[in-house]
Order: C-alpha cells, then structure tokens, then sequence
C-alpha cells in the first residue's frame, strides 16, 4: 500500500464515523420523534426548514453529501478489491466482514433511492411537504417499509461493526480481550439502535 493508499484509507476511516456516523446518530434520533406523537415529529422537521437554507443546504453538501460520496464510492471501490473469505474460516469475524461488505452494498443502493426520493424528488423539486403524513402514506405500501426496514438496520449494522473495526484500524483496541469487549459493546449497540429505529418505523404507519 503507498503512503496515499494509507491516508485516503484513513480518511476514508473517520468519515465513516464523523460526520456520517455521527448523522447517522442524529437521524435515528430525529425519525424516533414520532414515538413521542406525529406532531413531534412534524415539529422536528419545522424545526430543522427554520435554518436558513443557504446555511442548511452548506451544512448538508459539507457534512453529509461529499463524506458520504467519498466513503461511499472509495468504499465501494475498496469493497470490490476484498476477499470475502467465509467460505473458508466459518469464524464469527469472518461473517462479520461479509455482512460488513453487504450492507455496505445494500445501504449504498438505499441511501441513492431514499436521497433520491425524498431529499431531490419532494423536497427539492416540491413535490410534496415532507411530514409525518407523506411518511405515514409513503412507507404503508409493505414493499417500501420492508426494504426501509432493511435499510435501516443495514446502515445500522454497518456502522456499529464499522465502529469495531475503526478502533482496530486506529489501534485503539490492539489486545483480543480489548477486541472482543469492543465487538459485544458494538453488537449491543447495533441491536439497541436497531431496535429504536424498527419501533419508530412501525410508528410511522400506526
Ligand atoms: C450510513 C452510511 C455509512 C456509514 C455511517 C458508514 C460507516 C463506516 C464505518 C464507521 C466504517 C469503519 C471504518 C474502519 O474500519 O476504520 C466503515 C467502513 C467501510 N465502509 Fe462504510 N459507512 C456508510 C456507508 C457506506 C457505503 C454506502 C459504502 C459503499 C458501498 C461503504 C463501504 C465501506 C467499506 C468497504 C468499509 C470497510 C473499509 C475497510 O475495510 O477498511 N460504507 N463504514
């Protein structure tokens, strides 16, 4: 590897965690206002329009579009160039990596439609008011909610294991002990979040 493979690699790294790990986060947070009631959820997204768009449409090329775009496409490229090694070592880790590489595919695909859709479609070109009635209309079509159900939990997966895989990368976690505690606090957190976000989803079409 040459040293610009290694820090496009890095950089690569800490984008999966900040910013996009990080919007991930508030996101799930942001949706999971609708378990406190829809109009909640209608106040979180007001609340979101009253930044000024010049500032909110930076915010969001900034932080969100090109981390995303870059991890995404050098991930992809990364993704395309490993072997995926199941097959011969059945370990716990080895199956960890797969997932890893398929909801790395499965998460791209998603995030192009869900972007596509709400964020370009209805929003930017005004097709609709983004709330929790377009939602609830939206994902009561099964179809949708199960692949938004899969989504979800794909980019959630992908992110908890990515956060396992991120301190080994940093050298934060070098022993197996400090790796094995790492990995069940990661999988703790995949089904917490997971969880969370499956509940707030049923709740948009409750
Ligand atoms: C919700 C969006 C995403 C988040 C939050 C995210 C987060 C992360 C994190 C935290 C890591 C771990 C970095 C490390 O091991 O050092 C990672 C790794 C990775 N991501 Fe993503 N990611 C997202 C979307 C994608 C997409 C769309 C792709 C492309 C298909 C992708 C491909 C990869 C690959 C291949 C790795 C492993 C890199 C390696 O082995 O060094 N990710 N991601």
């Amino acid at each position: 590897m040459s040293n610009t493979d290694f820090y496009i690699r890095r950089l690569h790294s800490i984008c999966g965690v900040a910013p996009i790990g990080v919007f991930l986060l508030e996101h799930i947070f942001s949706i999971s206002t609708v378990l406190a009631g829809p109009h909640v959820f209608d106040e979180t997204v007001a609340h979101l329009a009253s930044i000024p768009h010049p500032v909110l449409l930076t915010m969001e090329i900034l932080f969100i579009a090109i981390p995303l775009l870059f991890h995404g496409i050098y991930g992809a490229y990364i993704a395309l160039q490993a072997q995926n090694n199941v097959a011969k070592y059945g370990y716990g880790r080895n199956w960890q990596f797969y997932l890893q590489r398929m909801s790395a595919w499965y998460t791209f695909a998603f995030i192009i439609w869900h972007v596509g859709y709400l964020r370009v479609y209805i929003k930017g070109m005004g097709h609709g008011e983004i709330g929790y009635a377009l939602m609830h209309n939206y994902l009561s079509n099964p179809v949708v909610f199960v692949l938004y159900a899969i989504g979800l939990v794909a980019a959630i997966y992908h992110f908890t294991n990515g956060l396992f895989t991120f301190c080994i990368t940093w050298g934060i976690t070098v022993g197996p002990r400090a790796q094995s505690i790492v990995n069940k606090a990661a999988w703790g957190l995949c089904i917490l979040l997971s969880v969370i976000g499956l509940v707030a989803l049923a709740a948009y079409v409750a």
